[in-house]
């Protein structure tokens, strides 16, 4: 795109979680989105959040650095800074957050603050050169399924959400995480399990699936029941997560995304909205992805789905939002702290 002397520059930063990450939109088209990851925490089975700040501040500046260098934007062609302020881990937020103060006072521009969550709905509207874009329309409904969020929203408008069913407990990711340590099968575990389940029957086991009124979810008893049923089987066989581990990640993966859909079908009925999209890391899913398109077939949904790398945390989300949040002059005084619990703001 030629450059304008109008033009907006918006760099988005993210440090939320173990994703240091950093990209530039300009007049609406993503030009960078650079991300570094933290393998550091494989070893532990989780993320460790004393690690994770330590590893924000040795990549915060190179991840900055290279996302200006590849949108070919010079530092003082910003316009705004976007960044994460929340929910995450306390000091892996204030890495960016501190970051973006610092860096926004010496070019004397203006701050934006951004949801975390809200950023990853947002994700539908990011606009790259080369990519498709088909973003949906107002109202629509979106399933947030994270390490830590499992919720069912109506976007009303890019500033307007409502949380229409929750967790009241785990997270779905949580609970395939959890399912895939007890299985002794690693970390992050969303990814094998979905490998497995692939070459594994869904009908072979069946876990007692939870009930709960309204929109609301509760994955904490089909962690439990999944725990309890492996530990009678093992003292039958050993062998037997060896033996049956294709099986298992099917059938248990078939009862976390069939209770996802049966609250998101009953809403979608509910507030007759047919367009539905998909967002959070567990969105990257196969079984979950096949049981939106499923759903789009039967009910005819028209259904949004984004692209790998922006259903992980990235920062090009972040710049999107904080890109609508600058068109409505929504800027953010230096001293707002980050905050580390609030699901949605
Ligand atoms: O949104 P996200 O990247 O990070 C936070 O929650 O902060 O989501 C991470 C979650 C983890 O629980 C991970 O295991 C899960 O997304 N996940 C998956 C897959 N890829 C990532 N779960 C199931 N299948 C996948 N392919």
């Amino acid at each position: 795109m030629a450059e304008n002397v109008d033009s907006k520059i918006i760099l988005g930063i993210e440090s939320s979680c173990d994703d240091t990450g950093a990209a530039v939109i300009r007049d609406g088209m993503l030009l960078s989105n650079v991300t570094a990851s933290q393998a550091v925490h494989e070893q532990y089975g989780g993320v460790v959040p004393e690690l994770a700040s330590r590893a924000h501040q040795q990549n915060i500046v190179p991840v900055v650095d290279a996302a200006l260098k590849q949108a070919g934007v010079e530092r003082e062609q910003l316009s705004a800074i976007a960044f994460t302020r929340g929910p995450g881990l306390m000091g892996s937020l204030l890495v960016g957050v501190s970051f973006a103060k610092g860096m926004a006072a010496a070019l004397r521009i203006p701050m934006i603050e951004v949801n975390h969550l809200q950023g990853h709905i947002l994700a539908h509207f990011i606009h790259a050169e080369g990519e498709e874009f088909c973003p949906p329309e107002f109202p629509f409904l979106c399933l947030l399924v994270s390490g830590g969020n499992s919720q069912i929203i109506k976007v009303n408008a890019y500033n307007d959400m409502q949380i229409i069913g929750q967790t009241i407990d785990d997270a779905a990711g949580e609970a395939i995480d959890k399912a895939a340590k007890v299985m002794g099968l690693g970390y992050p575990g969303g990814p094998i399990i979905d490998r497995l389940a692939r070459q594994g029957n869904p009908l072979a086991f069946q876990f007692s699936k939870p009930h709960i009124p309204g929109y609301d979810y509760s994955f904490s008893g089909l962690k439990t029941s999944f725990l309890y049923n492996l530990r009678d089987r093992v003292k039958e066989d050993p062998d037997f997560v060896e033996h049956h581990k294709e099986d298992l990640a099917a059938s248990y993966e078939k009862a976390v995304v069939d209770t996802l859909m049966a609250k998101l079908r009953l809403a979608a009925r509910d507030l007759k909205i047919r367009q539905v999209a998909l967002a959070g890391g567990v969105s990257a899913n196969t079984g979950l992805r096949n049981a939106f398109r499923e759903h789009a077939e039967k009910y005819h949904w028209k259904i949004f789905i984004p692209k790998f790398s922006y259903t992980t945390d990235n920062a090009a989300m972040i710049a999107q939002a904080g890109y609508f949040k600058y068109q409505n002059h929504e800027f953010c005084p230096m001293e707002a702290p980050a905050y580390s619990r609030v699901t949605m703001k």
